[in-house]
């Protein structure tokens, strides 16, 4: 083995002082999710193990590390909303991770408004302007590869709705930049925002 690499097996340990392993898969989009409890607590929080996965229909995940409110609420109210993490947003979206109880609604925590959906029974945030009704579609508890079950649970959702604020369209393109997403990065606080500066463009060969 190279000295030009670091390696390591994970099951062995890192050997640095930081686990680097958000910080290599990195930046990822913000799943600002957004679920109601089956006694109409609202819950609001961020996961950064979120991505989209399907065109057609539109499918989105995300991974809970240990069994959190939002799972348990999408699991026995059927869907959620995501909402897009913006940098004016971003103190406010950090504000909706804290741990507190289920009775806790992180909108009020975060000075959020909550508004409804037509699809689903959790209120999207008003103040975001991209925002996905999910319907579930799968909620799937991870394995290891030898099959041991993970207290992680994927979920997914069908997207059955989407707000774009029409600011955000240009020509009837949506302007990624414009929106002012941001991503987390690795360690205990880094993220990134995304500019118009930092776009290139690269066709598919053929
Ligand atoms: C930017 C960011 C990303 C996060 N990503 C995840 C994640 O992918 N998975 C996870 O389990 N927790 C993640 N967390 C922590 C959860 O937001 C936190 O545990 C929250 O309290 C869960 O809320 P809930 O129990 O209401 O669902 C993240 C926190 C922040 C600030």
């Amino acid at each position: 083995m190279s000295d030009d690499f670091h390696y390591y097996e994970p099951s062995a340990g890192h050997g640095l002082p930081h686990d680097p392993f958000n910080a290599l898969v990195a930046p990822r989009p913000i799943g600002w999710i957004s679920s109601v409890a089956a006694d109409g607590t609202r819950n609001l929080a961020p996961y950064s193990f979120f991505n989209a996965f399907n065109y057609t229909p539109p499918i989105v995940g995300f991974a809970s590390v240990g069994y959190k409110h939002s799972v348990a609420n999408i699991e026995a109210t059927g869907g959620f909303g995501w909402n897009l993490a913006t940098r004016p947003l971003a103190e406010a979206m950090n504000e909706s991770c804290r741990p507190v109880e289920a009775e806790v609604d992180e909108f009020e925590l975060a000075g959020l408004t909550p508004t409804p959906s037509r699809h689903i029974a959790a209120p999207r945030v008003a103040e975001s302007p991209v925002s996905f009704e999910c319907r579930l579609s799968q909620i799937l508890r991870l394995t290891g590869a030898d099959g041991e079950a993970t207290n992680s649970w994927m979920v997914f959702g069908e997207v059955v709705g989407v707000y774009i604020a029409r600011h955000l369209l240009v020509d009837g393109i949506y302007d990624t930049a414009a929106a002012e997403p941001i991503l987390r990065a690795g360690g205990p606080a880094d993220y990134f925002e995304v500019s118009p500066n930092h776009r290139f463009q690269m066709h598919r060969p053929g």
